[in-house]
């Protein structure tokens, strides 16, 4: 797997990671938030309920306490209270003498109820008016009001009323599944519970709400609690949501980082090739140096024939009976050497201009006898042969001539430093244009001692040289002009003697089908 990849994949799933976490913890606090407020208001409505208890006895008192105490009047309240509050199941009045004993009961006796000894004996022991709450029997979700009545009232002593605790504590509206109830009373006995425990499993934390009723006479303890499940703080729509976000940005981001470093390659790469353009020209601009007087000889020959031919014009034009014919003769002459002297010239100006590269259609040809022309004169003062070998099937390439003018330069240059050591007669530097089915290009030979093996691999690389005054600037500068038109530079010993340098440059698409016809 590419680096690159690896890395982005990582990032995902780290960000991922991060953003479900994030996720879950949103979900929790919402999820808690919910909770409390569920809990406080069921606390609020049972407390309320409870509280309902205390009023239905007062009523009920009261209706005892009246002058005529009626059984009767009592009896329809009771019957009443039952009808409206179903978690009321019981009613009852005790009277303590002559013995303990139920002055009114409604039809349906609890079966758990204490007996009428024992809540007479419990009631006989409550100031006038209090209410405690007695615990049903185990199992019976249900427990006991008792209040002591006033000695006013006559008949009854105390009243007794069972409760269903389930249907106090039932919630009026749905809580969420997993939601555990459980009511105790006050002597810590569980009176009734619904719902499953709480997952013992550790991962999830529990929601938990315990508080006491806000009724005097019945300090039942409320407890709820919950434990989220997995799919609550983590749904897997959401999941699936984050994970594909997140592998958006992440996809985004490599695109952009992509971007930036692609446009800060070709930055480098511009500011290569401005450097090397630079370098190119600063070289061309010291070569013209060291051919000054060599390119002085050439214009001198020009310059002279034109001197000596202008003499003799004059002459004839000062003579008794000049000949028009001669005179033009003369200055048709005069005005070639004055053409040649000016092409001099413009070559030598084409080659020091700093003007970029400009890839056209060449002639190999004519480039390398432009090359020939710029330095005859410099090896023909070292006394060194330049031979040329142009191939009559007139290669051209898409290049800028400049440029390739000069590597091949550069290329004869090193070429004459290469044999300017020889006996004279053993100086000789060949150029060659080829063009075959498979490539064209120029070759440049010669005669000298050729390259030690050793140094054959470093010659292209920057500042190599074995020359006491060499920059070895050369070759890397002539292998970058020519990759700039796709094209490669080689170097080689020749079996029979000296160094070969070759460059070799693509073909034009349509001269490939000419070769290949
Ligand atoms: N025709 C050649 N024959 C032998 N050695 C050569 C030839 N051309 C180049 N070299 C070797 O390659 C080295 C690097 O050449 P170049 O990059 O032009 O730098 P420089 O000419 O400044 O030394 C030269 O110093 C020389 O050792
Ligand atoms: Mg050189």
């Amino acid at each position: 797997m590419n680096r690159r990849v690896a890395g982005a994949l990582g990032a995902w799933v780290a960000l991922t990671v991060v953003a479900i976490a994030l996720v879950a913890t949103v979900n929790f606090v919402r999820l808690r938030n919910n909770f409390e407020a569920d809990a406080r208001t069921l606390h609020r409505v049972v407390s309320q309920r409870a509280d309902q208890h205390d009023a239905h006895l007062t009523s009920l008192a009261a209706v005892l306490a009246s002058p005529d105490h009626s059984l009767a009047t009592f009896r329809a309240v009771a019957e009443a209270v039952l009808r409206f509050y179903p978690r009321i199941t019981a009613i009852g009045a005790i009277s303590f003498a002559p013995v303990p004993g139920w002055a009114f009961t409604t039809r349906e006796v609890p079966s758990n109820r204490p007996s009428v000894d024992e809540l007479a004996a419990i009631a006989s022991n409550l100031p006038a008016g209090q209410t405690i709450v007695l615990a049903g029997a185990n199992g019976t979700a249900a427990y006991h009001l008792v209040k002591r009545l006033p000695e006013t009232t006559v008949q009854t002593n105390a009243l007794v009323m069972t409760i269903g605790a389930r249907r106090l504590m039932d919630p009026e509206a749905d809580l969420p599944e997993g939601t555990r109830l459980a009511l105790r009373d006050p002597s810590g006995h569980e009176l009734v519970q619904q719902g499953a425990p709480p997952s013992p499993s550790g991962m999830m934390p529990v929601l938990a709400f315990e508080k006491e009723l806000g009724s005097r006479s019945q300090p039942l303890l409320l407890r709820i609690s919950r434990s989220p499940v997995m799919s609550e703080l983590l749904p897997p729509i959401a999941i699936a949501l984050v994970a594909a976000l997140t592998g958006i940005g992440v996809i985004l981001a490599s695109f952009v980082l992509r971007e930036r470093r692609a446009a800060r390659e070709a930055q480098a790469r511009a500011s290569l090739h401005e450097h090397q353009a630079r370098l190119a020209h600063a070289m061309r601009v010291n070569t013209v140096g060291e051919m000054a007087s060599g390119i002085a000889h050439e214009l001198t020959q020009p310059l002279t024939a034109i001197l000596s031919s202008s003499q003799a014009g004059l002459r004839l034009a000062s003579s008794l009976s000049p000949d028009p014919n001669e005179i033009v003769g003369v200055l048709d002459a005069n005005v070639r050497l004055a053409k040649r002297a000016g092409d001099i010239l413009s070559r030598l100006r084409a080659y020091v201009s700093n003007s970029g590269p400009v890839p056209e259609r060449t002639s190999l040809n004519q480039l390398v006898r432009n090359v020939a022309e710029l330095v005859q004169s410099d090896l023909e003062r070292r006394s060194i042969a330049l031979n040329l070998h142009l191939d009559p099937g007139a290669p051209s390439a898409t290049i800028d001539r400049v440029s390739i003018e000069q590597v091949v330069h550069n290329l004869v240059r090193n070429a004459a430093d290469a044999v300017e050591s020889l006996p004279q007669e053993r100086r000789i530097i060949t150029v060659a244009t080829f063009f075959d089915d498979g490539s064209t290009g120029i070759a440049v030979s010669d005669s000298g001692l050729g390259i030690p093996p050793a140094d054959l691999p470093r010659l292209f690389e920057p500042f190599f040289t074995t020359k006491p005054d060499g920059m070895g600037l050369g070759l890397p500068l002539c292998e970058r002009l020519v990759e700039a038109f796709g094209g490669h530079i080689t170097a080689a010993n020749d079996p029979e003697d000296g160094a070969v340098f070759t460059i070799h440059l693509p073909l034009i698409a349509e001269s490939r089908k000419e070769a290949a016809e």
